[in-house]
């Protein structure tokens, strides 16, 4: 594969720097003035209510990181102990402070490990097994962060368009700062981890065919009401205006590497069904459904 060679070393350097560069963001250094309470809530209440919620998950993220992997290396520790989980509780605790400001109830995180998370966790004991699901893990987060940086862009525009200053300066800015280091780490992981050539070709294979079954949107957690949640979202943040567009923002990376063998593809289908999956569920049921 081209491009410079990615040593352990230097994700590991990657992660120290984050750390330094990026405390997690205080509460009390957050001014959550809001102009027009009414308006914000009306226009952007769902997707903070969504965001805030799929941050707070993070708690449940590591738990599925030490279910799927049981040798779970020291790059990767340090990165989720004193990074990611860090940064990522503070996103998810702010957002829903916001959110009750805003007159909106509590986000609702779903904390609980997935039977399917267990079983593929069960399986990764074996080692072969484990480096299909580190790179599947790694290419889950990259995927995740990259929606995660493409959705705090949106909402900070948004926000500024309205004139509410300081909750887009101060909250989601901040937050939309940490978000590419973290699609940066997985990026480099997953690369590193393919550049080494450990993964034999049928592990290439089977990590294909689990993530064509498996691919889901950043917090849909593969249910329903979430995919539809997910469809408002995109339409609010005019992202189903051009899903190919979209699909190749958040689909990239793993077309290059693990369908490398189809050259020119610029997103796997299933990322562009997922999209197309979540903007229908959407059209038909609408939020009040989905929140209900
Ligand atoms: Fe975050
Ligand atoms: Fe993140």
């Amino acid at each position: 594969m081209a491009g410079p060679v990615i040593t352990q070393q230097k994700i590991m350097d990657h992660v120290l720097r984050l750390g330094e560069l990026y405390p997690p963001i205080p509460l009390g250094s957050v001014d959550r003035t809001v102009k027009n309470p009414a308006e914000v809530s009306r226009r952007f209440g769902h997707v903070l209510d969504y965001l805030a919620r799929v941050e707070l998950e993070v708690d449940r993220n590591v738990l599925e990181l030490l279910v799927l992997l049981p040798d779970v290396e020291e790059v990767d520790r340090v990165f989720y102990a004193d990074v990611w989980q860090p940064q990522e509780i503070q996103h998810g605790l702010i957002l829903d402070r916001l959110q009750t400001d805003l007159g909106q109830p509590p986000a609702e995180p779903v904390l609980e490990v997935s039977m399917k998370m267990k079983i593929l966790g069960a399986l990764s004991h074996l080692r072969p097994i484990q480096d299909i699901t580190r790179l599947l893990y790694y290419l889950t987060g990259a995927s995740t962060e990259r929606q995660a940086v493409i959705a705090y862009n949106s909402f900070t525009k948004g926000l500024v368009e309205m004139g509410e200053d300081a909750i887009a300066k101060t909250i989601v800015g901040p937050i939309k700062q940490q978000e590419p280091g973290h699609f940066a780490f997985y990026k480099m992981s997953a690369t590193g981890l393919v550049q080494s050539g450990r993964l034999k070709p049928w592990q290439m294979y089977l990590a294909r065919q689990l993530r064509s079954l498996s691919y889901n949107l950043a917090g849909t957690n593969a249910m329903e009401r979430y995919k539809t949640q997910m469809g408002g979202l995109m339409h609010t943040m005019g992202f189903d205006a051009d899903l190919h567009a979209y699909a190749r923002e958040v689909g990239r990376l793993e077309a290059k590497l693990l369908w490398a063998h189809r050259q020119g593809l610029e997103f796997p289908q299933y990322v562009l069904k997922a999209l197309r999956e979540s903007v229908e569920l959407y059209a038909e049921k609408g939020l009040g459904a989905a929140t209900a």
